[in-house]
């Protein structure tokens, strides 16, 4: 008894370099996971073509550079299958059996997709794009994942999957439900800001990236928006309306209250408060460079780990499709 870990499964959209929101947010959890629960995660490049359907290639090209970013970051393909979601034919099927069970007002009434209706600058009216949550719902059911890591913006995504798991279920009734529903795993830092206080986002033009260099990380910084009411050194700031005080819950807490009191009472400057979380931050970003650095040497990791994932995923993925076919009475 008891050697039966609980199945986490998470998903990434390839849609660029990483940065320190994807680092603190949702890598670091991601490791954190390794030891106690049997993951799954994976790089979810069908749901990048909902948006990025005309330049594909491109989206692709970022897969080696995010697989080695997990590695630096500490997801280890001994501990977690790390896979790429088109590898695993799978998660089509699935999504175009759940396709039945979904209804289209369901699918119109996701938040996620009348706001990127209106923000994306592209035709995004797509059947593909509509069905974005049942890819997804597919995603999670194909792994039985019990606990699922997202961020607070994907609650609506794994609701839906719920709602469709429960009325496969309804319809195809076994002596055992078929499917589970997945719970998610909220992460614990939901929201980085990036440099001008906004929420850090490649569309702002915000970013620190990871493998942003020391020198570039000390002009970003330096760069970065503070407490746009104290304009000379002697004013007091209020650190809750400064971005550069926000980093130091992830990177220096042990600092918080110290500087937040010199903050109030202008017993410290910014660039002197900048230089302490530069520093800091440099402390989480040098092995995180030496480890890239080390993948990075060898062209070869990244396709090895792929394919071993894609062989386990699918493995995993298999054994349900044939509880589903079985299910739905498919016998031929
Ligand atoms: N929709 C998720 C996002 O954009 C990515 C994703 C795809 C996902 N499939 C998943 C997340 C399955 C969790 C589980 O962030
Ligand atoms: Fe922000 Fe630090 Fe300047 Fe206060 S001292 S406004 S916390 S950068």
């Amino acid at each position: 008894m008891g050697n039966a870990k609980k199945r986490v499964l998470s998903g990434m959209q390839p849609t660029g370099s990483l940065h320190i929101g994807h680092y603190l947010g949702v890598l670091t959890n991601y490791a954190s996971l390794q030891p106690d629960y049997d993951c799954f995660f994976m790089i979810a490049d069908w749901h990048s073509m909902t948006v990025f359907y005309p330049e594909f290639r491109k989206a692709h090209s970022f897969i080696p550079g995010i697989v080695s970013d997990w590695l630096a970051a500490g997801i280890d393909p001994e501990k977690a299958v790390i896979f790429l979601q088109s590898n695993v034919p799978m998660h089509s099927e699935l999504q175009l059996i759940l396709s039945m069970y979904t209804p289209v007002s369901w699918l119109e009434r996701n938040p996620t997709y009348k706001e990127k209706q209106e923000i994306i600058d592209r035709d995004i009216d797509s059947h593909g794009f509509l069905g974005y949550p049942v890819l997804q719902a597919a995603d999670i059911l194909l792994y039985n994942a019990e606990l699922v890591p997202i961020g607070e913006d994907q609650i609506p995504h794994l609701e839906l999957t719920r709602e469709i798991a429960r009325r496969f279920n309804h319809f195809n009734v076994k002596d055992n439900d078929i499917f589970m529903l997945p719970k998610p795993l909220l992460s614990r830092f939901p929201k980085v800001l990036g440099t001008d206080g906004q929420k850090m986002s490649k569309s702002y033009g915000n970013t620190i990236m990871l493998t942003e260099t020391p020198e570039k990380l000390d002009q970003k910084i330096r760069k970065m928006k503070t407490d746009t009411n104290r304009v000379r050194r002697n004013d007091p700031g209020n650190p809750e309306n400064c971005p550069v005080y926000s980093y130091y819950d992830f990177f220096a807490e042990d600092k918080k209250s110290e500087i937040s009191a010199a903050c109030r009472n202008a017993s410290i400057g910014c660039i002197e408060c900048k230089k302490l979380i530069i520093e800091r931050m440099n402390n989480v970003l040098d092995p995180f460079r030496t480890r890239k650095n080390e993948v990075d040497k060898n062209p070869d990791i990244v396709a090895d780990i792929l394919r071993d994932g894609a062989r386990k995923a699918k493995d995993a993925a298999g054994e349900t499709m044939d509880r589903v076919r079985d299910g739905m009475g498919f016998h031929f």
